[in-house]
């Protein structure tokens, strides 16, 4: 079959690898590649057991795959074919030089743009899909302009608001798709190729465009923003625990105001996910670096409140069970950094799950999802750290139980049983306020919610 057009995708992440299986999905005249250099990461796309766990992706790599989808780790011959490149590269935070701990370390991306210009035969579109900090296009444009034949490569910034566990909902259904481009003619026209392709399924009234300077920061903006208001209904729960004061309630009276919106103000142990701290302390090392230090402070304390958050909840789990944990068995229900996802990066239960090892407690983890994970980021920890799927085995014997993730599934656990096989007195430190409380508090349990009153037998 002759394909309309190549493209191509370096880096089969979690951004990658989906937003490409969608327009494989939605386009089947293009022929989509991906490639990445990890091999095992390739193998897996490449098998029945994807890499990520993601609602709906399965159906749609299946029904693309070998067809117009391809995953292959031969990068230059990926490069040599396409006509339009997005680039999906990780972006992590540096750990190294100026910048440590703040920055992006763009090492992946800088090599990534100078493979991309040493192997290309034609003039080419490449479309910046990770989140870059802001001017990265221009940077990118400056490298691919080394070039000594007559080869054009047109910069374009398309940054991806997909969430995790909503990813493919979020990609068939995208609020907006934000175009970021110069307005050259060149460019003008590789913005519209690009518009072509969303057009297959997006309406065209979400697919705006913008310079690209104000692409790139868009994206910073968007996480700065939700992580903020996260960060505003976490600071109020410690409010709220001090006061008599129920941050639910106070949820849906602010929710209800149509400036304000109801989403994203649910309580919880902390936010976490691979974007929202690197895309902030990224903003914040910005704006240091334009001498703009009253606006990196404001940002700065998003980050603090939740890393207060976090530290707040093992504090609170401490003082309820008589000031010691040593000894003492907690299993954690849950540990991806949100419900329907396997991705555990950043998330707030490898912060308690660290401090409660401090504390000598031994640690019982079950996830639907996300056990590989945690054993990888639990490596190496002195502590005594047990990982089983099933809950009612994880909890059996234990003296508490925190929840870290909101797994809808847990809403329906049989908690009499649960009740029956744990020590007493018998904790519940609910992370996400997603069980029923009275409930738990009349099986026995001693409650301990987010942001409102604690329920206990003493
Ligand atoms: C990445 C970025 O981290 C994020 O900033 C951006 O918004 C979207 O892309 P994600 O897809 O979640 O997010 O990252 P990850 O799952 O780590 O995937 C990146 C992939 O790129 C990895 O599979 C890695 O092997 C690959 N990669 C990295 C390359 O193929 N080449 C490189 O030089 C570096
Ligand atoms: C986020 C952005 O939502 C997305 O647009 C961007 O492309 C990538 O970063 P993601 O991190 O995948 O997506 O998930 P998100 O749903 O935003 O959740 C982030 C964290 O906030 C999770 O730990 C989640 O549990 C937490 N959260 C979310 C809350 O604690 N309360 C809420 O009300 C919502």
């Amino acid at each position: 079959m002759t394909f309309k057009k190549h493209i191509l995708c370096i880096g089969a992440g979690y951004v990658g690898g989906p937003t490409m299986a969608m327009i494989a999905y939605k386009c089947p005249h293009y022929k989509v590649t991906v490639v990445d250099i990890n091999p095992t990461r390739i193998a897996e796309w490449n098998s029945d057991d994807l890499p990520i766990y993601e609602p709906g992706l399965d159906k749609i790599v299946k029904s693309t795959r070998g067809k117009n989808l391809f995953f292959s780790t031969e990068i230059e011959r990926g490069i040599k074919e396409a006509e339009i490149i997005f680039v999906s590269v990780n972006t992590p935070v540096k750990t190294f030089g100026a910048g440590a701990g703040m920055a992006a370390d763009l090492q992946y991306w800088e090599k990534t743009a100078r493979q991309i210009l040493k192997c290309s035969e034609s003039s080419k579109i490449i479309v910046e899909k990770s989140t870059f900090p802001v001017r990265t296009a221009f940077a990118m444009e400056r490298i691919l302009s080394l070039t000594e034949n007559d080869i054009h490569f047109d910069v374009l910034s398309n940054p991806e608001f997909l969430a995790e566990g909503t990813g493919i909902k979020d990609l068939e259904y995208p609020d907006r798709v934000l175009i970021g481009s110069r307005e050259t003619p060149s460019c003008v026209k590789a913005r519209d190729e690009l518009i072509e392709i969303y057009s297959n399924w997006v309406p065209k009234d979400h697919i705006i465009t913008s310079n690209i300077w104000s692409s790139e920061l868009s994206k910073l903006v968007a996480n700065a923003f939700l992580a903020q208001r996260i960060s505003s209904i976490n600071s109020f729960t410690a409010f709220c625990e001090k006061s008599e004061a129920d941050i639910t309630e106070v949820a849906r009276a602010i929710g209800m105001d149509s400036r304000l919106g109801n989403k994203f103000l649910s309580p919880s142990v902390g936010w976490g996910g691979s974007c929202f701290k690197k895309d902030i302390l990224n903003l914040v090392y910005l704006c240091r670096h334009y001498g703009l230090d009253e606006v990196a402070n404001y940002w700065e304390a998003v980050v603090s409140i939740n890393e207060y958050q976090k530290e707040r909840f093992v504090l609170n789990m401490l003082s309820a069970m008589f000031n010691t944990l040593a000894g003492k068995k907690i299993c954690l229900l849950g540990f991806a950094f949100k419900a329907d996802t396997g991705d555990t990066r950043e998330s707030p239960a490898i912060f308690i799950a660290r401090k409660l090892i401090e504390e000598k407690a031994e640690l019982l983890i079950t996830d639907p999802r996300a056990l590989n994970n945690a054993k990888i980021d639990l490596n190496g920890i002195d502590g005594k750290i047990s990982y089983i799927e099933d809950p009612y085995e994880a909890s059996d014997g234990c003296d508490a139980i925190a929840v870290m993730t909101e797994w809808e599934i847990y809403k329906s656990l049989d908690f009499e049983k649960i009740y029956r096989s744990m020590v007493k007195p018998a904790f519940i430190f609910d992370g996400r306020n997603m069980l029923n409380h009275k409930r738990l508090f009349d099986i026995g349990f001693n409650v301990f919610p987010i942001g409102k009153p604690s329920l206990t037998h003493f």
